[in-house]
């Protein structure tokens, strides 16, 4: 099977909308040293972009939670892979998603979260398909709301592949 990526954002309009994100956070987070949870891999891209952009005192870390594999539909078993342990204990926690789709894995992360005694949790994502959401998800900072479609590009793959391309695509 041959598939074609076709560009739905283009690299400016992500950057202006991270611009936006930013400021936002830096609004929110002055003076609280916030810590960013970006959600390997899909999340790299997008994380290394933010964090210059919001450019106040902060610390970054990653954790990995089980996916889709090669499919393209969630399990909806979700297990954390990379654990986080003490590191969140009152801590001002931003979570950095790459795309919300039904939402199992960020509400999965979150009651991960929550049992480590953060301070607070907020929730960062690039993209959402709120068409897809089997649980309610709040995001509080929001790049794109996306159509159900599978998107790759700007660290999103499918299948490991396409994660380079500089703009959001979807392929069909
Ligand atoms: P959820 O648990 O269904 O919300 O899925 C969350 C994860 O599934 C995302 O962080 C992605 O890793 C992956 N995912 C969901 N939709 C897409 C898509 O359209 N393209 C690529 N990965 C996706
Ligand atoms: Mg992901």
């Amino acid at each position: 099977m041959s598939v074609i990526p076709h560009i739905l954002i283009t690299r400016q309009e992500i950057h202006e909308a991270i611009d936006k994100m930013a400021g936002e956070i830096r609004r929110d987070y002055a003076d609280k040293n916030p810590l960013l949870i970006g959600v390997l891999k899909g999340s790299f891209i997008f994380m290394a972009d933010l964090v210059r952009q919001i450019a106040i005192p902060l610390e970054v870390t990653f954790t990995r939670l089980s996916s889709y594999g090669s499919g393209t539909e969630s399990s909806g078993k979700i297990k954390v892979l990379a654990r986080l342990g003490e590191t969140v204990k009152d801590r001002d926690v931003i979570i950095v998603e790459d795309i919300i789709d039904t939402g199992l894995t960020t509400a999965y992360l979150i009651s991960y979260l929550n049992k480590r005694k953060p301070a607070s949790v907020r929730l960062c994502s690039l993209t959402d398909k709120p068409s897809r959401h089997k649980v309610p998800v709040k995001i509080d900072y929001l790049g794109f709301t996306v159509p159900d479609k599978f998107i790759v590009g700007y660290g999103i793959d499918w299948d490991e592949k396409y994660r380079y391309l500089p703009d959001i695509c979807y392929v069909e």
